[in-house]
């Protein structure tokens, strides 16, 4: 079920699962938001692996999953990481709290409470994991673009702390060193090449050592080509499709003009 949003201000208002919102002055679509547990352009076995070997000798890993939408993002890394730990024997409790962050107001507001929007296609996942989450009778307001509304359970949702925030201002934040950002899927909706060469450069400059960046399929295409702009600043590739290491040594950029 896809429903309509009608976004009276003029700036963009940017919405998740599969709401679409339209311009109210020009009835254009501006976006179509969307969203799901273990979206498939990452493998999260791999990337999960990955992350407990990477960070084996590291006290503290800094998560921050930026436009995680409704919070299925965040909430596929904690399940996955708990079930990985649990099968090694190993401790996850340092890659916790996941700190998850999206400009949809509306979504936070959800997300803070501990409800998860569904569809039909999410539903099928959500009841493979009882011990998550469990489906509410709440009917959801028609602008979620959901069919259902689901709780998750307090052992999940403590693993994740939720925030209203703009990642252009937010970025600032991050810790240099151990820090893992996820920014997934939503470059195409920042104001064009410019702004995204900023945020792939204001991201290398803050992270200093050991620390990762996490792209979606959405980031690698004609349009929105931002993994060329993290090979230009210097970011590599990792073993992991999706997920690039970010530059110790902060190398000069290509010559860019503005
Ligand atoms: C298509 S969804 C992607 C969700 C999730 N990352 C994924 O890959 O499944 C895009 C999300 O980006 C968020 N978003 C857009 N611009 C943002 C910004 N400047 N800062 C934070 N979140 C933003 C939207 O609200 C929306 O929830």
């Amino acid at each position: 079920m896809i429903s309509y949003v009608d976004n009276t201000c003029r700036k963009p208002n940017f919405t998740s699962n599969l709401r679409r919102v339209y311009d109210a002055s020009t009835n254009s679509l501006l976006y179509l938001n969307t969203t799901g547990l273990f979206r498939k352009d990452l493998d999260w076995d791999k990337f999960v692996d990955f992350l407990i070997s990477k960070y084996k000798n590291t006290d503290k890993v800094n998560i921050y999953c930026y436009a995680c939408s409704d919070g299925s993002e965040p909430y596929s890394l904690a399940i996955k990481l708990m079930e990985k730990a649990a099968k090694l024997g190993v401790d996850c409790d340092k890659f916790f709290p996941i700190n998850a962050k999206d400009i949809d107001a509306k979504m936070i507001f959800m997300a803070k409470r501990g409800y998860l929007p569904a569809n039909e296609s999410d539903e099928k996942i959500l009841t493979e994991y009882p011990q998550y989450f469990e489906k509410t009778h709440i009917i959801p307001d028609l602008d979620l673009g959901c069919d259902s509304i689901w709780r998750v359970r307090s052992y999940l949702k403590n693993k994740v702390i939720f925030q209203h925030a703009d990642i252009n201002t937010d970025i600032n934040i991050v810790k240099p060193n151990n820090s893992v950002v996820m920014a997934r899927n939503f470059w195409i909706y920042l104001d064009g090449d410019f702004q995204r060469r900023n945020l792939a450069r204001n991201i290398q400059a803050l992270l200093k050592k050991n620390s990762l960046l996490v792209v979606g399929n959405s980031e690698n295409i004609r349009q929105c080509d931002v993994v060329s702009t993290l090979s230009d600043f210097g970011y590599t590739k990792t073993p992991v499709k999706n997920v690039f290491d970010v530059p110790e040594r902060k190398i000069k950029y290509k010559s860019i003009y503005y």
